[in-house]
């Protein structure tokens, strides 16, 4: 027994050894980043290593850390790419924000963009047309309008021809408001599905044909909000959400096309999406012009012009370093073998394991402390009525 429990000792102790160099060594040469899966699955498997050691029945635990070992090694993102020069890609909304920054880092990285913007002659795209190369393309390409999409498809298919297009970048998107559901007009729902969702949906299924004959990619850029609740958003997320599960369902799909499908999921990044001071006081207004007499009272106008906060507390928490999502595009479009699923930014992995693995009351609880809304703002009712107990 004791003979079997040095045997498996000194197992322990080279498996653990060997294990650690090659890990080190993969997660260095693949820049894996220290918030990612897998430093999570690292520091559960040092804990399993731990309990083997320590453990008198240690064989059957001993067998576990190995496999594990095994499965963790294998399951590390390998960052072997794919030349990148010359291969097409489209990405959508590249007036502003990350699909602006995306159109010039790929540009760079010498690959053929067709950059769609909202409004061609607009100031995005004048940028773009001043810094990038002559490979660069500018295309007009509202997502919402059919015609536009269909113009834009017929000229690049004129531009790739037998080669098709290698990437299409899901990136165009609205957020609308940040407000109580109940208080958001359905014109921002509507809008939000209409961009974020139905215009992504349009897009693949124009240009599917192009994209199978690269046996490409197709990235979309959802959010963290598309698979976790987040106050505010229930517009916006349900819209990600929406576009979540089609990127999902179209993995499947196009397996058997050797196209690969993979899905970027955010936190806060300072782009234009948070709006302008302008933009909020016309948002107000919508809201304020849709309202009922009754929820109007409930919640007070006071309680909107506070929630405008919201969008300087969001933009605060954002950050201004883009090369995260722009790293993360990069491999979804170039690896050899991309992840189906990216959570670039500050808690983007964190938040929605918290969501996922934890009762909903802990989620609730972090979400308050990290979102911050909500925190201070009441509706003038609940304000009253909580004056009114506390002064009895
Ligand atoms: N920034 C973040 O924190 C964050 C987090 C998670 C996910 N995302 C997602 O990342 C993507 C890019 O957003 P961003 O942060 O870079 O914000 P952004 O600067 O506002 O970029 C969004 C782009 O989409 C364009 N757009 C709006 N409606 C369009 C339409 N109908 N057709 C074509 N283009 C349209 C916008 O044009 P205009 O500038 O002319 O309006 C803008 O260029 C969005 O899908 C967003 O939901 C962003």
């Amino acid at each position: 027994m004791e003979l079997v429990q040095d045997e498996s000792m000194l197992l322990h102790l080279a498996v653990s050894a060997v294990f650690s160099g090659l890990t080190i060594y993969k997660l260095t040469k693949n820049k894996v980043k220290i918030e990612n899966a897998s430093v999570c699955g690292l520091l559960s498997l040092l804990t399993l290593g731990i309990i083997s050691f320590f453990c008198a029945s240690g064989r059957a635990v001993l067998t576990l850390f190995v496999l594990s070992c095994v499965a963790y090694y294998f399951s590390i993102p390998v960052r072997d790419m794919l030349p990148m020069e010359g291969k097409a890609v489209l990405i959508t909304g590249c007036d502003s924000g990350l699909g602006h920054a995306l159109a010039k880092h790929l540009d760079e990285l010498g690959v053929l963009v067709f950059a769609g913007v909202l409004d061609k002659k607009g100031p995005g795209a004048e940028e773009l047309k001043k810094i990038c190369s002559s490979r660069l393309s500018l295309i007009q390409l509202d997502v919402t309008s059919g015609q536009e999409i269909k113009t834009a498809c017929d000229k690049i298919k004129s531009r790739v021809r037998d080669e098709g297009l290698w990437g299409i970048v899901h990136n165009a998107g609205v957020l609308g408001y940040m407000a109580d559901g109940e208080l958001l007009p359905i014109s921002v729902y509507k809008q939000c599905l209409n961009v974020n969702f139905i215009g992504a949906a349009h897009v693949t299924k124009m240009f599917m044909p192009l994209l199978r004959k690269a046996k490409g990619r197709l990235v979309s850029i959802s959010s963290m909000a598309g698979h976790t609740p987040i106050p505010g958003f229930a517009a916006y997320a349900a819209s990600k959400a929406a576009l979540t599960m089609f990127c999902a369902v179209m993995r499947q799909d196009l397996f058997k096309w050797g196209v690969k499908v993979a899905t970027i999921h955010p936190s806060g990044f300072k782009t234009n999406i948070f709006g302008s001071r302008e933009n909020w006081s016309a948002q107000d207004q919508n809201i304020l012009a849709n309202l009922t007499a009754d929820v109007k009272d409930d919640y007070g106008e006071e309680y909107l012009l506070k929630l405008r906060e919201l969008h300087d507390e969001m933009a605060a928490i954002s950050s201004s370093d883009l090369t995260p999502v722009l790293e993360d595009a990069c491999h979804a479009l170039f690896a050899q073998s991309p992840n189906s699923s990216y959570t670039p930014g500050r808690f983007a992995y964190l938040i929605p394991c918290l969501f996922r693995y934890f009762p909903l009351w802990v989620y609730d609880y972090f979400a308050k402390q990290i979102f911050q809304i909500h925190r201070n703002i009441l509706p003038r009712s609940l304000r009253l009525s909580r004056t009114k107990n506390n002064g009895a």
